[in-house]
């Protein structure tokens, strides 16, 4: 799991790791997603316990799990329109994918992921918290033949080799989840853009739930 969000961190001036900052974010999860919370929290416990001593987590992310995990992943369901089809590119642990399965049970969601020991944990958390509109499936991006709406990532690659992967796969967008050097990155993608008649936007969410707000790079066809 990488550091998602340039400028997140969650760490005092001296290094030391704001726990009580972190409680305020179970609690807004638990305010802003209330009969969702007793599964978030659940895949929290999957987190900071299996995802730890497997080395699937850092420790350093143990203490901001819910600020700049959870919540800042779960938040990209206010940019999903109802019923949509979704596949996680790349979801390592299940991130975003499995709080956004969490929080918008209406979404078909697919977590993709190329690699054994992750597909195992997703597996085992699916089945532990009973997430009957998540499917696993292991491969590569490039090599699978799978299709829905909209293709999420985060972390994955940067946009210009993300969207060689991620748009082929995509019936209607990709949604990745970016930091500060969103509008950068588009700028490096110009050529595959132009070349598949497509468009990006740049847009924020979360806002009064995550600080700083989640940055998302959303791509559309043009015209369409
Ligand atoms: C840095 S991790 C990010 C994991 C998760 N999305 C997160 O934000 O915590 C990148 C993930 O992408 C996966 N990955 C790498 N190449 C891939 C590919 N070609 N297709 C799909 N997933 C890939 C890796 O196995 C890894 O789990």
């Amino acid at each position: 799991m990488t550091e998602p969000q340039d400028g997140a961190g969650v760490e005092t001036d001296s290094g030391a790791i704001n726990v009580s900052r972190e409680t305020e974010s179970a609690t807004m999860a638990a305010a802003t997603w209330p009969d969702f919370y007793p599964q978030l929290e659940r895949f929290h416990a999957w987190l900071v316990g299996a995802g730890l001593e497997r080395g699937l987590v850092g420790p350093r992310e143990v203490d901001r799990m819910w600020e700049r995990h959870i919540n800042n992943c779960a938040v990209i369901a206010q940019a999903i329109q109802p019923d949509k089809t979704v596949i996680d590119v790349g979801s390592g642990a299940g991130l975003p994918g499995l709080p956004l399965a969490i929080v918008r049970p209406d979404l078909k969601i697919t977590l993709l992921e190329p690699l054994a020991r992750r597909v195992d944990f997703l597996n085992e958390v699916v089945a532990d918290l009973g997430l009957a509109n998540v499917t696993v499936v292991r491969g590569r991006a490039e090599e699978v033949k799978i299709k829905a709406d909209i293709v999420t990532s985060r972390a994955v690659a940067a946009l210009p080799k993300l969207l060689g992967w991620s748009w082929p796969l995509a019936d209607q967008e990709v949604l990745a989840m970016k930091g500060s050097q969103a509008e950068a990155e588009i700028e490096a993608a110009a050529k595959y853009l132009k070349k598949n008649n497509l468009q990006a936007a740049v847009l924020k969410v979360g806002s009064g739930i995550v600080e700083p707000e989640t940055t998302l790079v959303r791509i559309t066809r043009k015209n369409g």
